[in-house]
């Protein structure tokens, strides 16, 4: 089995209840500097979606699905072009769970949340992977190999439990299973 884990998603989730107005601050603690490859992402993304209405949206997922994430240097570029704050571009990124503001690790590994899949072991395999891999959601190993997200609804509900590693989807997830996944990610020499 092929596992590629790539960091960009078009999909947008939004983890119900919650207002994580996780502080640009704590995330640029673990940031490493800005690049010439960075910045030319964001800027292409800016200015291709610049005159779309509501482009602010569009311009944060062109960002993640270029970068993996969308650094803080994105911030002021975009709030430049679209004559906004930097606390409400901020504040849209901090909203939703789906941007990350910090590098994801090798491999993002998302379990499914929703109810077909808490029905059916979804509860026990996301604790069980967040104990297995020693972290929380939206978090990433120390050895910086894999993240971890919460997703809702893979449509993948005739095989639930459900994860999704990279862009491949996986049923029927038991916990012994879902550690022989990670072992298998670990093992992969980064290309
Ligand atoms: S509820 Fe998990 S894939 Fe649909």
């Amino acid at each position: 089995m092929s596992l590629h884990g790539r960091p960009g998603y078009h999909s947008l989730e939004i983890e119900s209840g919650a207002l994580p107005f996780r502080t640009l601050r704590n995330a640029m603690s673990a940031t490493p500097a800005p690049s010439d490859h960075r910045l030319a992402a964001i800027h292409a993304a800016v200015e291709t979606h610049r005159p779309r209405p509501g482009a602010l949206l569009p311009m944060l997922h062109a960002i993640q699905d270029a970068l993996g994430w969308v650094p803080p240097e994105a911030i002021p570029v975009i709030a430049t072009a679209l004559n906004q704050s930097r606390a409400e571009i901020h504040g849209v990124v901090s909203f939703y769970h789906h941007f990350r503001t910090t590098p994801p690790g090798r491999h993002v590994v998302q379990v499914c949340r929703a109810e077909s899949c808490q029905a059916k072991g979804g509860v026990a395999l996301e604790e069980h992977a967040k104990r297995s891999l020693g972290i929380d959601w939206h978090q990433t190993t120390p050895d910086g190999a894999i993240s971890l997200e919460p997703v809702y609804c893979l449509g993948n509900c005739a095989c639930s439990p459900a994860i999704r590693v990279g862009d491949e989807i996986l049923g029927r997830v038991s916990c012994a299973r879902f550690d022989r996944i990670v072992e298998g990610l670990r093992e992969e020499v980064p290309a």
